[in-house]
């Protein structure tokens, strides 16, 4: 017999199944190493499918796995049609997606269509090729400035540091590139990239995809002219910085009016498929009206919801980004998403574990605060009750269903991320998030692969946090996680409504889903919980049965009717 868990496909079929999903994400240098050369790949993700089908998920997304000189860990693509042999083959990759869709879960692929690697044939035949030619017309090559054009055409600053502009040795021309210069950026303007990336978008889809993350989504048109901008072009923390901002776009690379006619186009592309396919744009963008445009009904199903991951831990904050969001996704009609952790940002736990819990330090080291680690994961736990509770769609971080806290301590001689070294060391980066996942607390490589060898060193404190420490343990954060996403399955949580209650601590937060009542305590006192079925707490109540400092609750008020399914 099926079991909930193992629900066929089809039992999706027809309901928007992104409407409510929850999303894990799969970054696959880190996830698991069939073959133990140090770096995770499809095989690996493949053996892996029974588990992540058990924690009770919707859909996986993989972050790039296409051929890559791993300048930024595969967001640099060569060939976006072809699997890098560190990652497996097609045929991999074929047999990983069919054996996700025989469990129920959806895949979305990643797409990195600002730019392209300085390795993808098309650069390579642009470096060849002469100012003005055809080849070069792909990607914005300029003159520079100064008297014989030894100064970048304009001011702009990469989003990994130092100059956004660079010259390939002997090259008279500079080429604009928002990251690394091993990746340039495209030029939007032009109809064969328009048509090239449509025909990828068809030769993921023909394989059998389900949908696209969308890679810097707002920054494929560039404000005519290129002119000067004094701002930094900033990743996630440019959301933050714009808050306060009345104007409409934070600087001429990002969100130009423009960039939505691409996704018409691409949203025509995936609806003449079968089934629900769909993209989320991942958009820093400040102003939710401005996001909630690239989610309108002819664009993308959804778009990343970074206030919330950027949200302290603090209960008039959330309550102000729930709220804020919700509307804002419902004046276009689309789902609200929630994500608290990705490849880009300090892992939550460790956030949270900070003095100032939730502020968001560009990566740590051994010189920066150490969070509170206890703490940091108590938080984190009660969070996702909070998150989870939510209608919409939720996105989970590999490892987050095990509490992984950030690598807080990595030897510099070990980063690997482009924007510590463009910044020399000012920015500490994004390797700390991105350390391979433990599976055995007692094997080499914490089970990450067959060997010793893992591409970023795990820290000692990861064996607590092995998959193989919490299965089938009464209150780890692994069975946690499972309990939240079959109760929210059970429940139809993503596709409620929620409905706030008004409690007298300013520090709770309490609010109806459907049948289900959360209390969110983010406070250090005890509250007491309304009368009812207590479902599932993220830490034990205490002897007077009240809900400790940092503890979330679902429960089943008692004056309502209990769902008989359970
Ligand atoms: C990805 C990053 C990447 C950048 C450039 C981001 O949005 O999430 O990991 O470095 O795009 O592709």
């Amino acid at each position: 017999m099926r079991t909930r868990e193992f629900a066929a496909p089809e039992a999706h079929a027809g309901l928007e199944w992104w409407r409510s999903a929850v999303i894990y994400q799969i970054y696959p240098r880190s996830f698991a190493d069939s073959d133990g050369d140090g770096i995770g790949d499809l095989p690996g993700i493949a053996a892996k499918l029974p588990y992540l089908a058990r924690l009770g998920i919707d859909a996986i997304w993989l972050s790039p796995f296409y051929r890559s000189p791993q300048a930024d860990a595969g967001y640099d693509v060569a060939d976006y049609r072809v699997v890098d042999p560190l990652f497996g083959t097609l045929d991999d990759f074929d047999r990983m997606l069919h054996g996700a869709h025989a469990l129920g879960m959806k895949v979305i692929v990643d797409l990195v269509p600002n730019h392209t690697s300085d390795e993808h044939a098309w650069f390579q035949a642009a470096l060849k090729s002469p100012p003005g030619s055809a080849e070069r017309a792909r990607y914005l090559f300029r003159d520079g400035k100064g008297a014989h054009g030894e100064l970048p055409p304009n001011n702009w600053q990469s989003v990994f540091g130092g100059n956004a502009w660079s010259r390939a040795p002997g090259d008279s021309q500079w080429y604009l590139h928002l990251f690394d210069r091993k990746q340039p950026d495209l030029n939007w303007d032009h109809p064969e990239v328009r048509a090239e990336f449509e025909d990828v978008l068809r030769f993921w889809l023909e394989r059998g995809v389900d949908g696209f993350r969308v890679d810097v989504a707002h920054g494929l048109i560039k404000a005519p002219g290129l002119p000067d901008w004094d701002g930094h072009a900033a990743m996630v923390e440019g959301a933050e910085a714009g808050n306060s901002g009345d104007s409409d776009s934070a600087g001429p690379m990002w969100d130009q009016d423009g960039v939505h006619e691409i996704y018409r186009n691409w949203r025509r592309v995936l609806d003449a498929y079968p089934g629900e396919r769909m993209m989320v744009a991942e958009a820093w963008i400040a102003r939710q009206s401005r996001l909630a445009r690239y989610i309108r009904h002819d664009e993308m199903q959804q778009a990343f919801n970074f206030d919330y991951l950027l949200a302290h831990w603090d209960a008039a904050e959330l309550r102000a980004v729930i709220d804020s969001s919700l509307a804002a996704s419902a004046a276009v009609g689309a789902p609200t998403t929630w994500v608290m952790s990705n490849h880009d940002s300090v892992r939550h736990t460790s956030r949270f574990g900070l003095r100032k819990p939730g502020a968001r330090p560009k990566g740590i080291d051994a010189n920066g605060e150490q969070p509170n680690e206890a703490l940091g994961l108590r938080r984190a736990r009660a969070a996702a009750l909070l998150m989870l509770a939510l209608p919409g769609s939720a996105y989970i971080y590999q490892g987050e269903e095990l509490g992984l806290p950030e690598h807080t301590a990595l030897e510099a001689r070990y980063r690997q991320d482009p924007a510590f070294f463009r910044t020399n060391g000012a920015e500490i980066g994004r390797d700390g998030c991105r350390i391979p996942l433990p599976w055995k607390a007692n094997a080499p490589s914490f089970g990450f692969g067959a060997s010793e060898t893992s591409w970023l060193p795990q820290p000692g404190n990861f064996a607590h946090y092995a998959a193989d420490r919490q299965d089938g343990v009464s209150g780890s954060t692994l069975e946690l996680y499972r309990r939240l996403l079959h109760l929210r399955r059970d429940y139809q949580l993503g596709a409620g409504q929620l409905q706030w209650h008004t409690v007298g601590a300013s520090e709770v937060l309490s609010f109806d889903n459907g049948q289900l009542h959360a209390v969110i305590n983010l406070g250090m006192k005890p509250v007491t919980l309304p009368a009812g079925t207590l479902l599932v707490s993220s830490e034990p109540l205490n002897a007077a049965g009240q809900l400790p400092g940092n503890t979330a609750a679902w429960l089943l008020p008692a004056h309502r009717p209990m769902n008989t399914s359970r």
